[in-house]
């Protein structure tokens, strides 16, 4: 090789190295100029462990039970399990009040059944992410024992304490006490303690550097064993202002603005990540995200060396009791990927444990237009760029449980919310129509695994009504139906994984103010796929500027799926332009 040329390749090669990798609008994404990740390229189906499958007829879910349907799992066509949290707990709120971060909650097994469930995961080829709860403990962990013994214990910083004999402390918010009043006075070292959430779920310390070492070794505990991932539970609001200087009045109705990517969050994310998640290959995802896209991008952006990808609100609050419109919800979407689209990973949900049923919130949950809704959400949440999430029981098109009492719910937030507003004297009847439709129980009923007595879900009485369309709404007669929504989330499942361009292709958003319909196109390496989605109970025309005569149709949710641009109720079709 003479000289001059051995410079061009050197030349060559440094070019080739400082491009920037991602992608812009002008240069479509290209599969070379992909930061090609597995966490990008899976789908992740979550499991609420207390709901899926009872296997002791106590009426409570628990690891054997999710073992015994590790096949069904796999013939999902899905890569990751993320189980709701699964640790010692008294329950207060179903496992996310943790009295033991190294151990397994009575109701759910052992140890052994974990390192069993684990197992069968990885040899069928799936991950698990499990749910990280770090931002408060269980007023029964022995932290937090020690901590409220006395002023001068040890643990005592673990906790945020204000001491009684300076007043008041400053109003803070609390999502689920009965008051909404986030200090509780505790009368043992005359002090009140800090609670964001339930008074049974008091907050961490993160100033104190003890408290990050002990949750640091608590990770590896887990990543040691193996797991692939941790979902950080709340964990946007683990940095306080620890001064607790006054919040303006009425500044609970924006409690996110106050309590969001406060202090040295950005510092313990990154102390997180040197000292546990860059250590072993595992994927990270902060549950909420700040206030804005740029907050969300701080925490993902992979040279910050924080977190692997965001979990936005903004997408799944659209949907009100009311409805919601079909224009905000595009452009929220659309907005939120222009924010992505060079640098950073989101996630893409509509539904978990927190929210009501993904049909009978984003589609429609009449016996005419389930399936068809449900399928059209699946497809459009197996389209999008980023990685998709979906929740045990949507696959089914599973519906709100349809309490009425409220002797039926569960939930701490659902019934603190009651007390309070009786305590005040609103409304009741108004109040119970809102959880009708908000509650989050109305997510956790039994998983519906087939047509005999408590949906085959447990032999006992379950912890939670069984939603009473079991009989017709249930795994084991879907698998019968080759065109149920079960059926059809495994072939769109399976079309993902086939097709690159779902995954990291260039979006686009067209036919931009249709209120009916939602048109997308996703490109990569020269292959286009042309995504039409009906929002909507009637026939709706698309106008997208294709000339569909230059398309092939590839999948639909109906048998006979469209070949042009009018779109049946609910009707999804993905095509490919030629
Ligand atoms: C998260 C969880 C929710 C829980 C709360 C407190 O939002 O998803 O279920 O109640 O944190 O841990
Ligand atoms: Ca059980």
């Amino acid at each position: 090789m003479t000289k001059r040329i051995f410079q061009a390749i050197v030349i060559i090669t440094v070019l080739g190295m400082i491009t920037p990798r991602g992608y812009s609008q002008e240069h479509p994404a290209s599969k070379d100029s992909l930061n090609r990740k597995w966490w990008k390229e899976a789908i992740v189906y979550q499991i609420y462990p207390r709901s899926f499958k009872d296997n002791n007829g106590d009426g409570i879910g628990d690891l054997k039970g999710i073992i015994s349907k590790l096949d069904y799992i796999k013939s999902l066509g899905i890569d990751v399990v993320w189980l709701n949290p699964i640790y010692s707990s008294p329950n207060d709120d179903n496992g996310y009040d943790v009295s033991d971060y190294r151990n397994i909650m009575k109701d759910f097994g052992t140890m052994d059944d974990f390192d069993a469930l684990l197992k069968g995961l990885h040899d069928r080829g799936i991950k698990l992410v499990m749910d990280l709860v770090v931002n408060h403990s269980s007023d029964e962990h022995e932290w937090f024992k020690q901590s409220r013994s006395s002023r001068t214990n040890p643990y005592r910083d673990y906790y945020h304490w204000w001491n009684a004999e300076q007043g008041k402390p400053p109003y803070r918010y609390s999502l689920f006490d009965v008051n909404h009043d986030a200090w509780r006075y505790d009368s043992l070292t005359n002090a009140y303690y800090l609670h964001y959430f339930s008074r049974k779920q008091p907050d961490l310390n993160w100033e104190n550097p003890k408290v990050r070492t002990e949750v640091f070794d608590m990770m590896k505990f887990w990543a040691d064993k193996g797991i692939d991932g941790f979902r950080l539970d709340a964990f946007q609001f683990a940095a306080k202002d620890t001064t607790f200087p006054g919040f303006p009045p009425g500044f609970e109705k924006h409690f996110s603005k106050y309590y969001a990517m406060q202090g040295n969050l950005h510092g313990y994310l990154q102390e997180m990540n040197k000292e546990v998640l860059s250590k072993y290959n595992v994927m990270s995802v902060a549950e909420g995200a700040g206030n804005t896209p740029e907050d969300a991008h701080n925490l993902v952006d992979a040279d910050r060396h924080e977190l692997n990808m965001a979990y936005a609100f903004e997408g799944v609050d659209i949907a009100k009791r009311g409805g919601y419109s079909l224009l905000h919800f595009k452009e929220v979407f659309s907005r939120w990927h222009s924010t992505f689209a060079e640098k950073g990973w989101l996630s893409i949900f509509l539904a978990n444990h927190d929210q009501a049923r993904l049909v009978s919130r984003f589609g429609n949950d009449s016996p005419q237009f389930r399936e068809a809704s449900a399928k059209m959400l699946a497809t459009f949440l197996m389209t999008m760029r980023g990685t998709p999430y979906y929740y045990n029981g949507d696959e089914l098109g599973m519906t709100n449980a349809g309490f009425d009492k409220i002797g039926d719910f569960r939930d701490v937030q659902t019934l603190n919310e009651y007390k309070h507003q009786q305590s005040i004297g609103a409304d009741m009847s108004k109040y119970m129509h809102q959880i009708a439709f908000e509650s989050r129980d109305n997510a956790r009923t039994p998983f519906q695994w087939d047509g005999t007595a408590n949906a085959g879900f447990t032999t006992g009485t379950p912890w939670i009504q069984v939603n009473k369309n079991y009989t017709s709404i249930n795994a084991s007669a879907e698998e019968k139906d080759p065109n149920s929504v079960l059926n059809y989330f495994r072939k769109i499942v399976k079309f993902r994984k086939d097709n690159l361009v779902l995954v990291y292709g260039k979006y686009k958003l067209l036919d931009k103010d249709n209120p009916d319909t939602y048109s997308y196109t996703r490109e990569l390496d020269g292959k286009k796929l042309l995504v039409m989605l009906n929002f909507t109970n009637k026939n709706a025309a698309t106008h997208t500027g294709i000339d569909m005569g230059k398309t092939k149709m590839l999948i639909g949710n109906y048998e006979h799926p469209s070949d042009n641009d009018t779109l049946r109720a609910y009707e999804a079709v993905i095509f490919e332009l030629k």
